[in-house]
C-alpha cells in the first residue's frame, strides 16, 4: 500500500504554478486516498490496530493547515463517534505538559512528517498514550517512523508551500476514522455513509469549475487591506484555513472567525472596505450563519457568500456576490468548501503579483523550533 514519492521527478504539468496543479489534482488525490481506505464494497479498511473501543479520547496535534484539518476532525469525531477530542498546535502542546490518560489515541497530522514541533509533541506522547497515529504524506519521514500506526495521505508530492491537496486528503482520512470509530463503538453512521464518500472527487471537480468566477472576484479582493472569513460549526475551521491561505499567499491581513463570535469584537471592523467571505453550506447551522451574515450587511459590510443554489436563493439578496457550490451531504461540506477557499487565495495572490509557490518568509517544512 506504500506509494513512493519522488519530488525531483515532479513538474508543473502545464500549470503556471505548483499550487494550481495541486489544487487541480485533488479529485485524483482523494480518489487514491479512498482507494486505500475504502474497499470496493464500501467497507472501511483502516489498519486493524486502530481499535476505538479501548480508548476514550483522542488528542490531535499539528501545525498550520494540519491543525485546521484536526479542528474539523474534532467536529466529526464528536458528532459522528461521540468521542471527546482535544486539538492543539504542537508548539503549545509540547510545553504545556498536559496529563495524558493511557486510554488516549494521539494523532499527529503532518504533510512533511518532519515538522519539529509536531515531532517533539509526538515524543512527549510516546509511552503515555495508548497509541501514536501519524497522518503523513511523506511515508519515509521522522513522524512516520516514530508512529505506532501510519496513515499515509496518498496525496502525491506537494511542492507549493501552501498546503492544498494534503489538507483535503487529511480531512478525508479523518472523516473515515470518525466513521470507523462510530462503527466500532456501535453508533449508527450518518445516513448515506460511508458510500457518500465516493462523491467527493466528482463534487470537487464541479467546485473547480467555479475558478473563472473566483478569478474575477479575487481581483476585487486584491485591493482590500483586511478580509474576514466567517463560518460556523464544522465550517469554522475552514474560515481559519481560508484566512491562513489568503494571508500566506497574498500578504493581505485576513482573519477567520466563528460567525457566532462576530458580535464579541470583530463586528467593530465592519465597513465597506472590508470584504467578508461567508462559508455557509445548508447544514443545521445555515440559518444561524445567515443571520450573522445579515448583521454584517446591516452595518454596510461587503459580503461574498459561498453556499449552494438553494442557499443562494434563500439568502443571496443584498450580498455583493454569491459563489454557488454544488449541494453536498452535510459531513462532506468542509472538504468541498476548501476548494473555493484555496482558489480565492490563489487568484488574489495572482492579482497582487506575489510569489504563489514560495511566499516570502515561509518554508514548506519547518524542521527547527
Ligand atoms: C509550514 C507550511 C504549512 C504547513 C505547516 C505544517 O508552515 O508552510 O503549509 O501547514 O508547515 O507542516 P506539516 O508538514 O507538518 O504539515
Amino acid at each position: 500500500r506504500q506509494i513512493q514519492l519522488d519530488a525531483t521527478r515532479v513538474d508543473k504539468d502545464g500549470h503556471k504554478h505548483f499550487m494550481a496543479k495541486e489544487i487541480a489534482e485533488q479529485p485524483v488525490a482523494i480518489d487514491r486516498t479512498l482507494h486505500a481506505y475504502l474497499s470496493e464494497t464500501d467497507d472501511i479498511t483502516l489498519p486493524d490496530e486502530l481499535d476505538f473501543t479501548k480508548i476514550d479520547r483522542v488528542t490531535m496535534v499539528a501545525c498550520g493547515t494540519g491543525h485546521y484539518a484536526c479542528l474539523v476532525g474534532k467536529y466529526w469525531f464528536e458528532q459522528i463517534a461521540k468521542m471527546p477530542v482535544e486539538v492543539d498546535v504542537a508548539s503549545e502542546f509540547r510545553y504545556r505538559e498536559p496529563p495524558v490518560s493511557d486510554r488516549t489515541l494521539a494523532l499527529f497530522a503532518s504533510q512533511s512528517g518532519e515538522t519539529a514541533d509536531t515531532l517533539a509533541a509526538l515524543r512527549y506522547m510516546s509511552g503515555k498514550a495508548d497509541q501514536i497515529v501519524g497522518l503523513v504524506n511523506v511515508s519515509e519521514s521522522s513522524i512516520a517512523r516514530e508512529s505506532d500506526v501510519i496513515l499515509p495521505l496518498y496525496a502525491g508530492p506537494e511542492i507549493s508551500v501552501a498546503s492544498t491537496k494534503a489538507f483535503t486528503c487529511q480531512l478525508t482520512i479523518l472523516l473515515i476514522m470518525a466513521l470507523k470509530a462510530a462503527q466500532q463503538r456501535g453508533i449508527p453512521l450518518p445516513e448515506g455513509m460511508p458510500s457518500d464518500l465516493r462523491a467527493i472527487p466528482g463534487l470537487i471537480h464541479q467546485s473547480l469549475m467555479l475558478e473563472e468566477q473566483i478569478t474575477a472576484s479575487s481581483r476585487g479582493l486584491a485591493t482590500a487591506r483586511d478580509i474576514i472569513f466567517l463560518g460556523r460549526g464544522q465550517l469554522y475551521p475552514l474560515a481559519l484555513e481560508g484566512a491562513l491561505k489568503l494571508k500566506e499567499l497574498s500578504y493581505i491581513h485576513a482573519e477567520g472567525y466563528a460567525s457566532g463570535e462576530l458580535k464579541h469584537g470583530p463586528i467593530a471592523l465592519i465597513e465597506d472596505t472590508v470584504p467578508v467571505i461567508v462559508l455557509a453550506p445548508r447544514d443545521a447551522l445555515f440559518e444561524k450563519t445567515i443571520s450573522n451574515m445579515q448583521e454584517v450587511m446591516a452595518r454596510g459590510g461587503r459580503v461574498v457568500l459561498i453556499t449552494d443554489a438553494e442557499g443562494a436563493r434563500i439568502a443571496g439578496e443584498g450580498t455583493s456576490e454569491v459563489i454557488t457550490m454544488p449541494q453536498v451531504p452535510n459531513a462532506l461540506a468542509p472538504i468541498l468548501y476548501a476548494i473555493p477557499a484555496q482558489l480565492v487565495a490563489y487568484h488574489t495572490a495572482i492579482a497582487k503579483g506575489t510569489d504563489v509557490d514560495q511566499p516570502r518568509n515561509l518554508a514548506k517544512s519547518v524542521t527547527v523550533e
